[in-house]
């Protein structure tokens, strides 16, 4: 039996094709819902009630396409959102990318320390730091707001003076602290797209961690633990609240393949 109803995944707005191009990558005959919430980005300055809010709401609207899982791409929304979504919607799968980000990082330097980078919401909310804790109790993990990336992988500035300069501001603080960490989790939808210059600034010696691939292969192995797989899809469709042409535009940047503009539809949640 092959299940083709989509896999919905949302974001605040294009970062979170980043997890999408993860999925594709191991579950290449899936079709897949992405909403992006271009309207009301960013969420990670914002409340973790109004994340909250915001997060029903787009999951409401991936429902409403009969999907079969749903996967929040958006490190906010599952680092403040995560529970309220599974007890609202119970009878769905719902998968976040704290909790395989997490695991990827313990994984990847088991006797830490482990510094992470985010947005404001996620590293105050301290999501990754409990997630990884759960793992491996009193692992000292450091952790450092980057807001400036965001904006900066938008408009494709992901090399040069700006990116290394935010780069410097932001990690090298980060990774004076004592001990030095080994791992550093790439904790922001947009992040991956800056992965090079993180990756200079940080050092050789430690070793970059992106959730999306640990959270493609827990979506992949729920889908196949209930039996859920499709062997005949493949296709992708787009929502956004605002600015469908730039969603196209840049999404291209993050998803790793062409978006064609009229697969994308404006949506109000
Ligand atoms: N998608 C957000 C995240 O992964 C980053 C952009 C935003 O702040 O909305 O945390």
């Amino acid at each position: 039996m092959s299940d083709q109803r989509p896999i919905g995944i949302f974001d605040s707005g294009m970062g979170g094709l980043t997890v999408m191009r993860a999925l594709r990558a191991r579950l290449p005959k899936e079709n897949f819902l992405y909403l992006g919430d271009t309207a009301r980005l960013p969420y990670g300055t914002k409340s973790g009630d109004t994340v909250t809010r915001y997060a029903v709401q787009a999951a409401r609207a991936l429902i409403a396409w009969d999907i079969k899982m749903l996967v929040v791409a958006c490190n906010t929304a599952s680092s403040v959102a995560l529970l309220t979504l599974e007890v609202a919607f119970e009878n769905l799968p719902v998968v976040g990318v704290i909790k395989p980000g997490a695991e990827a990082a313990v994984a990847a330097a088991p006797e830490g320390p482990i510094a992470v980078i985010a947005t404001e919401g996620t590293v105050k909310g301290g999501a990754y730091v409990r997630a990884i804790q759960a793992l491996k109790p009193r692992l000292p993990v450091v952790q450092q707001a980057a807001p400036l990336f965001v904006p900066l992988a938008e408009e494709g500035l992901v090399k040069g003076d700006i990116a290394r300069l935010a780069a410097e501001r932001y990690i090298r603080p980060l990774m004076a602290t004592m001990p030095r960490p080994r791992a550093l989790v790439l904790g922001c939808t947009h992040f991956p797209a800056l992965k090079d210059v993180i990756a200079e600034v940080a050092g050789p010696d430690v070793i970059l961690v992106d959730s999306a691939e640990t959270s493609a292969a827990a979506v992949a192995q729920i889908l196949k633990d209930k039996n859920l797989l499709n062997d005949a899809g493949g296709a992708m469709h787009f929502f956004a609240t605002d600015a469908p042409d730039r969603f196209a535009n840049v999404g291209e940047i993050f998803l790793g393949e062409p978006i064609n503009p009229g697969d994308v539809e404006v949506i109000d949640l």
